[in-house]
């Protein structure tokens, strides 16, 4: 048996059972379905009223079960940010029986004759999309196709100021697109611009003042190719914190939002009341005090391993103004008591997650839990998957 199938049938019994949330063994990070769901109707409701598509990032939650929700909530397709996420997830949905080829967008350059080659596998089981943001890229991946069967369509990746991937300006957009142009193997299929320094700019003006600027960036290079005969159809870009501006903005016709489903400390800290701020935290981490020796704190069973911890410290459900959490080695962390409540031994205590997705490739199963009921054990399906 796997290691993933051992974890996620650590307790097959709990599921349904009243209260069975409290024998979930921690730590472990729960998904409350209620707030999960809420946060997906409430961002494909903002999409459709828009007019534009919803791609949601997998990369938030790297599991089929979450995509598959998103899709059934009218999402035109999932974006990923890695080959293996994107094989994980299109294999998982097409073994569950999922009616449709999914629409794929990695959102990542490739940059190898071997990843050019996994690329056009992965093309015959869905709809694959593939940002480049060089013409090298562009010949690797026409090299492939033109050994297969499958279609694949080539987005322009620009980089409108996070400088982490993409073409810098009009010119290096032209020879990339003008390079795809010369493949019959290919298609050009639109740009991607992805602005993911944006995100967690506190302060509602600054963040859409901010975010005004790389759009134009993203604009001059559409009128740029337009203006050269290249059709432009997919706009993609977008994320949690930028998702109403870009909406305003009216240059992407598609968002690929990816933290919404979860939210986490760090979101909430960024957005606050701001309309993209609306989104419930549906993640949380479930620990135990294992220690509780000492007047002013308690030990909990969560430390530096049960989180991403690039984003600072979780919060403590339900106690967020009088108690704090501290790192406490590996395996521990401590929880401060206030005298309005001493926390015990034994107690079970909720942690809001730092940053949600890197947390979640922490985890084999997400939990999704209902009124302190475990509905579904479910596996994170691509944990792992970073190649
Ligand atoms: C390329 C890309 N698109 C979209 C997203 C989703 O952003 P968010 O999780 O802030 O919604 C990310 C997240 O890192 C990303 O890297």
């Amino acid at each position: 048996m796997s290691r993933r199938r051992a974890s996620a049938n650590q307790q097959p019994d709990v599921v349904g059972q009243v209260d069975s949330v409290r024998h979930i063994p921690t730590p472990a990070l729960l998904c409350d379905l209620d707030l999960l769901e809420g946060n997906i109707a409430r961002m494909a409701a903002l999409t459709t009223s828009a007019g534009i598509g919803l791609r949601p990032h997998a990369k938030s939650h790297k599991s089929a079960t979450i995509a598959r929700l998103q899709l059934d909530a009218g999402a035109v397709g999932m974006a990923c940010a890695k080959l293996s996420e994107a094989e994980a997830i299109v294999d998982q949905l097409r073994t569950d029986g999922y009616p449709r080829r999914v629409s794929t967008l990695l959102t990542s350059p490739l940059a190898s004759a071997d990843a050019a080659a996994r690329a056009l596998a992965l093309a015959a089981r869905c709809d694959l999309f593939v940002v480049v943001d060089h013409p090298d890229g562009v010949d690797e991946l026409a090299r492939a196709a033109s050994t297969s069967d499958a279609r694949l369509s080539l987005l322009c990746d620009v980089d409108v100021g996070l400088s982490r991937t993409g073409v810098v300006g009009p010119d290096a957009a032209l020879s990339v697109v003008d390079r795809i142009a010369e493949h019959s193997t290919l298609t050009f299929a639109g740009v991607q611009g992805y602005g993911g320094h944006l995100q967690h700019i506190a302060g509602r003006e600054q963040r859409r003042a901010a975010t005004a600027a790389s759009t134009r960036q993203l604009e001059t290079v559409i009128d740029a190719l337009e203006s050269h005969g290249h059709a432009v159809s997919m706009r993609t870009g977008g994320g949690t914190g930028t998702a109403n501006i870009d909406i305003d903005l009216g240059v992407l016709n598609e968002l690929q939002t990816g933290s919404y489903v979860f939210m986490d400390r760090e979101y909430r800290d960024a957005l606050g009341d701001d309309p993209e701020g609306q989104y419930r935290h549906s993640l949380t981490i479930a620990t135990t005090v294992i220690s509780a020796n000492h007047e002013d704190f308690v030990t909990v069973d969560a430390g530096l391993k049960a989180m991403a911890t690039d984003a600072g410290a979780p919060l403590v459900v339900g106690h967020e103004a009088t108690s704090t959490y501290h790192f406490f080695g590996d395996e521990q962390g401590m929880i401060t008591n206030s005298e309005a409540h001493p926390f015990r031994r034994g107690d079970r205590v909720a942690l809001i997650p730092p940053h949600c997705d890197p947390t979640v490739d922490r985890y084999d199963v997400l939990w999704f839990v209902r009124h302190d009921v475990v509905e579904q054990v479910v596996q994170i399906t691509a944990r792992g998957c970073s190649q």
